[in-house]
Parts: C-alpha cells; structure tokens; sequence
C-alpha cells in the first residue's frame, strides 16, 4: 500500500489488528544500533530517521499520520523511509500503541511526534493536548518500564519562552502565550521528571525549522510556494516579526549529538543563528526568484511570538552544536526543493 514502482518490497507484519507494521526488506543486521523515531513521518522526524540510518543505524518509526496536513506528503516520506535497508514503520497513535513492544531492544528514543503550529491552537486545544501531552506521557511511562531504553530526547520548542527578553536563555523563566507552547512546555516537563536512574532524558528547544521538506503550513513556505505560483503573498502582521531560523540539518545534527551528550535533564536551546525579520527573508526570497514580491498584510496572528532569538552557548558546550547553514542559502536550498516538486507542462 505505501510501496513505489520501484521500491524493494517492504514486509508487512502487524503489531496487532489494529496497527500494521512495515519493515523494510534490506540485509539483516542484529548488531546495529536501534533507534526510535516519533513523528518518522514527519518534516523533521524523516530527515533524523534518514540520518539515522546513514550512520548504519537500524530505525523504527512511528507516526498516526495525524491530519494536520496534507497525509500524501507524510506518507510519501514513510515510502521513500522504507526504501531503505533497516527501517521499519509502525503507523499508530502514541496514545493506544502496545509501545512495550515496539520499545523493545530499544537503545534511544528520539520524539518528534507531536502536533506543531501556533496558530491552530486556539481552537483545537484538545487536540493539541491529546498529541502533545497524552502522547508524552504514555510514552515516558513506558520508555521508563523498558530495559533496552537509555535515553528519550525529546522535540521541544522555542515556543515555551513567549515574548521573553532576547536572547532566550534555558535559565531564564518561561512564559508561553498559546495553547501550542504551553502543551510542549507541558510535554518538556513530563520528558525531564522522568530523568533519573532508569532513564536520561533531554529536552531540545527548537527554533523555527526550514529547508528542503518543511512542513506546507509553515511561513517561509507558504511564501515561496505563492510567489513561485505568481500568487501574493499573505503576511500576518507588518513584517518586523523575527525568527531565529534553524536549518533542518543543523537539527538533525544536534538531535543526533543529544543521543550521547553529558545532558542528561537539561532542556537546551537549538537555534540557527540565523535571526531575520520576515520584511528581510522577502528580499532574499526576492532575489532567490529575481523578481519583487507581491505582499498583502493581515493583522498578526494571535499568538505569535514578535522575536526569537536563541543563546546556543549550552548546545554547543554539551553537544558540540555548530549551525552550518546561513539563512540565505538554506532557503535557496528550501526553494529550489520547492521548484523541484512543480510539475512540468506536457
Ligand atoms: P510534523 O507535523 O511534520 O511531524 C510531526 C509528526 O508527528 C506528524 O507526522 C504526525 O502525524 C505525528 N504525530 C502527531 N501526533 C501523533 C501521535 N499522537 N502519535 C503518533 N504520531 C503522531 O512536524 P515537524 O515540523 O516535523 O515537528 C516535529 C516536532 O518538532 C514536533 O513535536 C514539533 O512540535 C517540534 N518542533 C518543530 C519546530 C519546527 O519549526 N518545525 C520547531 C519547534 C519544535
Ligand atoms: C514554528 C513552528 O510552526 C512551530 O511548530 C514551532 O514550535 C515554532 O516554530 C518554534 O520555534 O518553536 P513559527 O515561528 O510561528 O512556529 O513559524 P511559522 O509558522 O513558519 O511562522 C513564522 C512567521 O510567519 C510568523 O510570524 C507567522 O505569523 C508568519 N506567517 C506564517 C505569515 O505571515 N503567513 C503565513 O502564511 C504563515
């Protein structure tokens, strides 16, 4: 069912009726490491899982292919996931998947399942609740019961700070102003009570990611996609906002190191360094697409944070975190990825 023309032939086993369970038919190897990937289907999940599996890893996935955007674009991720040697998928919901089993011979467990974007929040809190904190905790509980388990690191967000003073820093109060931050600061706090004897934990402070596969809801998608469409491009408020961009790989990167690192406890921020107002992202795009944008402004969105700008000093102490992709080439890459899935007239 989620298999390509061209695809080695994934196996389809079940965890149980209800939860079917796709592996990958590459060469067994009962000595590689063995990870689980949360949210496997997801912009940023799929990206870690395939470096994961880079490294010789074997990687099972879980994702519920939550509707929060179009399921073909996660599920083509899945595909193009079980393609490769050593992945296995196990679509389901955190909430109700027998997960001592698929915990089993586990070393880390690295979730990134949970449901994003600010906006939406407001209206469906319930949902958010369901994915963000009822999936944690479930999951920690049973990551705490699992012997194979060493460590979860956990996706947070730069959301969990608000409208803080720049630049955010770990020790500083946090203070989130939608029902989205406030459900991952929620999550964090599960994921860092549970560190102890039985269990590291570690909490990573996402700041805005972007590049190549980036999530259809996000802004500096939306506008790249509407000015490639020749369409205007909807601005929610006038522009001054900043975010501190992070590159999808520079991501991937400190996940990986959060695996290993001496920080077990800890929530640490991960940013790009690569702080800019969208009024700047729009020149770029301008001259990545040589030709003026076409804005049109809406009031802000409630809930959206004015300035992100992230202190790194303790990622790149503890995990050795050195962002490598600057703003301008990182969305030249996100925009060529985009010009890249226009289909050509016949
Ligand atoms: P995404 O929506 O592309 O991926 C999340 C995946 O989790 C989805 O595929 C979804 O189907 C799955 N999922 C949701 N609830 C689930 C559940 N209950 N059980 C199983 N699977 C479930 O989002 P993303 O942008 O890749 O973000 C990944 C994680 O990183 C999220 O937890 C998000 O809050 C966090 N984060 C993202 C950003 C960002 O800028 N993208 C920034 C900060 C934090
Ligand atoms: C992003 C992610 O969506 C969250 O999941 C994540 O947790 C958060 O980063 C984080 O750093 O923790 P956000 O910074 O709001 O949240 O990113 P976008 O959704 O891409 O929005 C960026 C800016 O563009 C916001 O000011 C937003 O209002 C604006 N925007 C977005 C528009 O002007 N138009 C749009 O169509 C979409």
């Amino acid at each position: 069912m989620l298999i390509g023309a061209s695809a080695p032939r994934p196996i389809l086993t079940h965890m149980n009726d209800h939860h079917p369970t796709l592996r990958s038919n590459g060469p067994a190897t009962p000595t590689s490491r063995r990870y689980l990937v949360t949210g496997a289907a997801g912009f940023i999940g799929s990206a870690l899982a395939r470096r994961l599996l880079d490294e010789g890893a074997t990687v099972v996935g879980v994702d519920a292919y939550t509707t929060t955007y179009d399921v073909a674009e996660k599920r083509a991720r899945t595909t193009s996931l079980l393609r490769r040697p050593r992945y296995e998928h196990v679509e389901g919901d955190l909430v109700d998947l027998p997960l001592a089993e698929i915990l089993d011979g586990v070393e880390t467990v690295f979730h990134l399942a949970g449901r994003p974007g600010v906006r939406p929040s407001f209206e469906l809190e319930d949902l958010y609740r369901h994915d963000n904190v009822d999936a944690t905790r479930r999951l920690l509980d049973a990551a705490v019961a699992a012997p194979s388990v060493r460590r979860v690191v956990y996706a947070s967000s730069s959301s969990v700070y608000g409208d803080a003073p720049l630049p955010f820093r770990e020790t500083r109060p946090t203070a989130p102003i939608s029902p989205y931050g406030r459900t991952k600061l929620e999550a964090e706090e599960i994921c860092l009570a549970a560190n102890g004897p039985a269990l590291e934990t570690v909490a990573l402070r996402y700041f805005t990611v972007y590049g190549p596969g980036q999530r259809p809801d996000m802004g500096l998608r939306r506008f790249a996609e509407a000015a490639l469409a020749g369409q205007v491009v909807e601005l929610l408020g006038d522009g001054s906002q900043s975010r501190d961009f992070t590159y999808v790989d520079d991501i991937v990167d400190a996940t990986r190191s959060a695996a290993d690192a001496p920080a077990a406890g800890l929530a640490i921020n991960v940013g790009g360094g690569s702080r800019i107002t969208l009024l700047g992202a729009f020149d770029i795009l301008g001259e990545l697409l040589e030709r003026p944008l076409d804005l049109v402004f809406h009031p802000f969105a409630r809930g959206d944070v004015r300035h992100t700008a992230a202190d790194t000093s303790r990622a790149r102490e503890l995990l050795g975190f050195e962002p490598r992709v600057s703003f301008a080439e990182g969305y030249r890459r996100e925009v060529d990825w985009l010009r890249s899935r226009i289909p050509v007239a016949a």
